[in-house]
């Protein structure tokens, strides 16, 4: 075998497979057992003997902690080595709270549990390919000659389909990779704006007052959320008949300010008789079962709890018509889908999930553990597109996920607390989602246990703001943390950063548009982008969605480091306009009123900057364009606008333009003349960034129409700032630099 190419076999005999497994839990159970060894002959070989018939023991039955496993088809684990020759990066792996650069286990003797999709990059300055396969996951760093790492991949059982997608480069893996399991869902623009969550808005006047808490404090907000609390005692599709008596009159409330709401299901159900979602799942006979054959039932939110079977397909077009309005009561157009507990969570199953050995009808649940939490977010979000006749594109957040589940929704990261180390991580957490095509993804803002400080928790929504998934979110006994509750200097500061993204929607939707078409993922580590730089290999404490971000993550920070890549580029900071040069670690001082981010010369960034109540309320709004320019002088981006919340696009129904600037032109151009789709939005300010002052500027409309525009230049700063061109956002124009 060439060098510098893979090798992988086939590890061992399942006896051994489990042999590793056990080792390597015992030796993390205590971490000097592995230095105990006995070194005698004799006793080696009766320890082997005993070991041999431990592992004999546990292969057909076993028992962890006071659980059971029946293991009726017994052993069944297989597991598969990779050696990666030249390779010293591996990435991957969601769901782990650590470093983007995959750390070696041999030290921590950590495999990865694995109820989540399972795959690592492997990236040198060669290339970057991918390989898959699901459940827990060791790796070695071996000092060879050339670097190598040897991963092993084991699962506790089925058959391990490996795919290896060769790149070379990380763009070409990650559409790869999209042809494998589908793309990122476009969501409605709505969802990538602010959401306001905690557990719990009481009642329907505490909805209400917090609402009119954002108005007051001139914060925008799109959606507000109801944890498990709103129902009526956790009996998921309804609601408490005493807090939120009247949901519609509600939800109409929130309609007349164009703001949204996201109302928990979760995927236990209540046992109890009186209650029609578990009388009709337990008579259609769509609760999974127990190795006897009767219903499992688990203990969850609702106390003891039944888990429909979503592998089953008819399961599922059930779960899918129960989001009909008729049958949700009090449930409108405006109310959107969180699906949690979903690994899924049995409070007291083994490892606080399901039994390995309840049954889906055929197949145990060891077998399709990881797709559990995917089907339940695969049926709700085909619910919310059934009950608008498939006109309405979903919003459905997830807490488990696999390979896929891009398709149906966001993700967030589960529960972490309010600590400077959860900030930190929330970044390669994403990171490593969006390298797995789950471009959607966010952290609770404020860290979901414990009370952050007020400066904690302005550098967490200044984070959140520039992550995919953006949403505040608070456990039930954390004091409320609304953002006005923490003086007016911090409302101020919060109020900031909520408007930048509002500002940037228009951007992050083309984003989104792009992941959806290509597969590429919107928040992404710079190696992405620069591959061949290894100063970027490990970073993991900034990241690109085009621009680049860096989120002040130390407590009492002055500045920080950022390291700006490409030898030949250069970067402007957003917030001053500053140019800064590729290729160097840049100190910049920070104070608390924002957090590094810059944009790339060479790119145009759209913008709406009259930020209003919601993203609704911004939708005719005109647009900004921020030209970056490169030291050739040119720049590229892109504009996509459609009606922003139906399945309209797919019909053709948008406006996809390319505006670029060469040779003093700036220009826009259709990029898909086949799509119908007429805006009332034009462009009211063009602001260029590295510009040298012009005599004149000429903008030129398609009729041919000619008009010269007034502008402002900067000299200190080079901006170049084009006031009220006017022309509509759809159709051809150019502009003159003269
Ligand atoms: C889980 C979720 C959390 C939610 C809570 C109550 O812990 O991760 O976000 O608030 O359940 O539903």
């Amino acid at each position: 075998m060439r060098k510098d190419t893979f090798s992988y076999k086939v590890t061992s005999t399942v006896a051994s497979v489990w042999d590793n497994i056990k080792r390597v839990f015992s030796s993390q159970a205590d971490p000097e057992a592995e230095k105990k060894e006995d070194t005698d002959p004799a006793n080696q070989a009766e320890t082997a003997k005993e070991e041999e018939e431990k592992v004999e023991d546990g292969m057909w039955e076993e028992t962890f902690k006071s659980h059971s496993d029946g293991k009726p088809n017994g052993p069944s684990a297989i597991s598969l080595d990779f050696s990666l020759p030249g390779v010293e990066h591996v990435y991957g792996i969601p769901e782990h709270a650590d470093t983007l650069r995959l750390k070696t286990t041999e030290s921590i003797s950590a495999l990865q549990p694995g109820c989540v999709p399972v795959r690592a990059f492997q990236h040198s300055w060669k290339g970057t390919s991918l390989n898959l396969s699901p459940s827990f996951w060791d790796c070695l760093s071996q000092q060879y000659e050339t670097p190598q790492t040897d991963v092993r991949w084991i699962s506790e059982s089925g058959i391990i389909d490996v795919f290896i997608m060769l790149g070379p480069t990380p763009k070409d893996i990650f559409s790869q990779y999209a042809s494998l399991t589908g793309t990122q869902s476009f969501p409605p623009l709505s969802a990538l704006a602010y959401h306001q969550c905690r557990w719990n808005y009481n009642d329907q006047e505490d909805v209400q007052t917090v609402d009119a808490g954002f108005d007051e404090h001139d914060i925008p907000y799109d959606f507000i959320w109801l944890d498990i609390e709103h129902t009526d005692g956790k009996r998921y599709f309804t609601w408490d008949p005493h807090k939120f008596a009247t949901p519609k009159e509600m939800l109409q409330g929130l309609v007349d300010k164009k703001r949204k709401m996201v109302a928990i299901v979760d995927p236990h159900i209540k046992v109890d008789s009186n209650y029609k979602i578990h009388n009709e799942i337990r008579s259609r006979g769509y609760y999974i079962k127990n190795k006897d054959g009767g219903d499992y039932e688990g203990w969850c939110w609702p106390g003891s709890a039944g888990y429909p079977d979503f592998t089953r397909a008819d399961m599922r077009a059930w779960w899918a018509s129960m989001f009909a309005y008729d049958q949700y009561e009090g449930s409108m157009e405006n109310l959107y889908t969180w699906n949690d507990m979903n690994e899924p969570s049995v409070f007291n199953g083994p490892e606080v999930t399901m039994h390995k050995d309840a049954m889906h009808g055929a197949w145990e649940h060891r077998d399709v553990h990881n797709l559990y939490g995917f089907y339940v977010q695969m049926a709700t979000a085909e619910g919310l597109i059934q009950r608008s006749g498939g006109v309405e594109r979903p919003f459905v957040l997830t807490r488990a996920f696999f390979a896929g589940s891009q398709r149906y929704g966001a993700v967030w990261t589960g529960d972490n607390a309010a600590e400077w180390d959860h900030l930190k991580i929330s970044i390669p957490m994403c990171l490593s989602l969006g390298l797995v095509g789950i471009s959607f993804c966010g952290a609770d803002v404020g860290g979901f246990f414990k009370s952050p400080s007020t400066e904690l928790l302005v550098r967490w929504y200044q984070t959140g703001a520039y992550q995919p998934f953006f949403r505040a979110h608070a456990h039930l006994d954390t004091p409320r943390r609304e953002p006005w509750l923490f003086g007016p200097e911090n409302t101020a500061l919060i109020r900031e950063v909520v408007r930048q993204r509002y500002t940037l929607l228009p951007y992050w939707y083309q984003q989104f548009y792009h992941a959806h078409q290509t597969g590429q993922p919107v928040m992404r580590p710079l190696w992405v982008e620069y591959p061949q730089d290894p100063a970027t290999f490990a970073l993991d404490d900034e990241f690109l969605i085009d621009l680049l971000v860096h989120p002040v993550t130390e407590e009492g920070a002055r500045g920080v480091t950022a390291y700006l890549p490409g030898k030949d580029e250069v970067w402007f900071d957003v917030h001053t306009f500053q140019k800064h040069n590729g290729a160097q670690n840049l100190y910049i001082p920070v104070t608390m009123s924002s957090i590094p981010v810059f944009q790339r010369g060479g790119s145009i960034i759209p913008r709406k900057l009259r930020v209003r109540r919601s993203s609704t309320c911004m939708e005719h709004d005109p647009y900004t364009l921020y030209v970056a320019l490169n030291p050739q002088r040119t720049a590229e981006g892109e504009l996509y606008i459609d009606d922003g919340h139906t399945f309209n696009y797919e019909k053709k129904e948008f406006i996809h333009r390319s505006l670029s600037f060469a040779k003093n032109i700036l220009s826009s151009a259709n990029l898909a003349p086949e799509a119908q789709f007429s805006t009332r939005s034009w462009i009211e300010r063009i602001v260029i960034l590295g510009a040298s002052k012009p005599s004149k500027v000429t903008l030129k409309t398609a009729g041919g129409q000619e008009s010269q525009l007034e502008f402002e230049f900067d000299a200190s700063m080079s901006v170049l700032t084009l006031r009220k061109p006017g022309m509509n956002a759809g159709v051809d124009w150019t502009v003159t630099l003269q």
